[in-house]
């Protein structure tokens, strides 16, 4: 079971001028959360024939036994209850080449899998074709925080491709090697 700490007050090795609900201002905790480089990936989920997918940065490796990932998923997505109810999603790691998907996937478009190349993976989770890699996953634990949820997934199939990675680092997608934003 995921351990859930929300402390009222400062624990006792904190300086007590910082109170239990202190924190930085968000726009702050924003400019270094550019910093971080990160893979880009489309979080797929299934509801039956309706397929999903959604852009998600928020994806972590949790443990090697049972190999587990964590994704983060704003419970105000289309995403959310779909994966809810099916207990399944599928990280599919973009390649350089599919930048044009990362922005399909974070647009909330009317058909999402209409025009993307795909197959229905084991877990019925649609897999992405020209992808670099994917995991399909089963929940097995879920804790909420705040206006997000953590899904941690058991990883149940995967494949990897060699292609190379699509990164999103300061606001701009981009290749590993160049320092520069890719031409859009
Ligand atoms: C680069 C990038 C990374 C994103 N990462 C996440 C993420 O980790 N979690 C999340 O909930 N939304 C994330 N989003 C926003 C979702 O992709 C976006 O809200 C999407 O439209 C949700 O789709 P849905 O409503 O069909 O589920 C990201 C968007 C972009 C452009």
């Amino acid at each position: 079971m995921l351990v859930h700490r929300i402390p009222s007050a400062a624990p006792e090795n904190i300086p007590s001028s910082i109170d239990g609900q202190e924190h930085i201002a968000p726009d702050e905790f924003k400019a270094v959360m550019r910093r971080f480089a990160a893979n880009v990936n489309v979080i797929t989920s299934a509801n039956g024939k309706i397929l999903n997918g959604m852009t998600a940065t928020a994806v972590c490796s949790v443990t090697t036994e049972p190999p587990s990932v964590l994704v983060i998923v704003n419970r105000s997505n289309r995403s959310h209850p779909i994966i809810k109810l099916s207990n399944a999603f599928a990280v599919n790691v973009l390649s350089a080449e599919q930048k044009h998907l990362a922005q399909h996937f974070a647009s909330r478009p009317a058909d999402p899998f209409a025009s993307v190349d795909h197959f229905i993976g084991k877990t019925g989770c649609p897999i992405i074709k020209g992808a670099d890699a994917f995991l399909e996953c089963v929940v097995m634990q879920e804790t909420e925080v705040g206006s997000h949820t953590i899904f941690v997934g058991r990883v149940v199939a995967s494949q990897t491709f060699n292609e190379q990675p699509l990164l999103y680092h300061a606001g701009e997608y981009r290749r590993l090697g160049e320092a520069k934003a890719m031409a859009s």
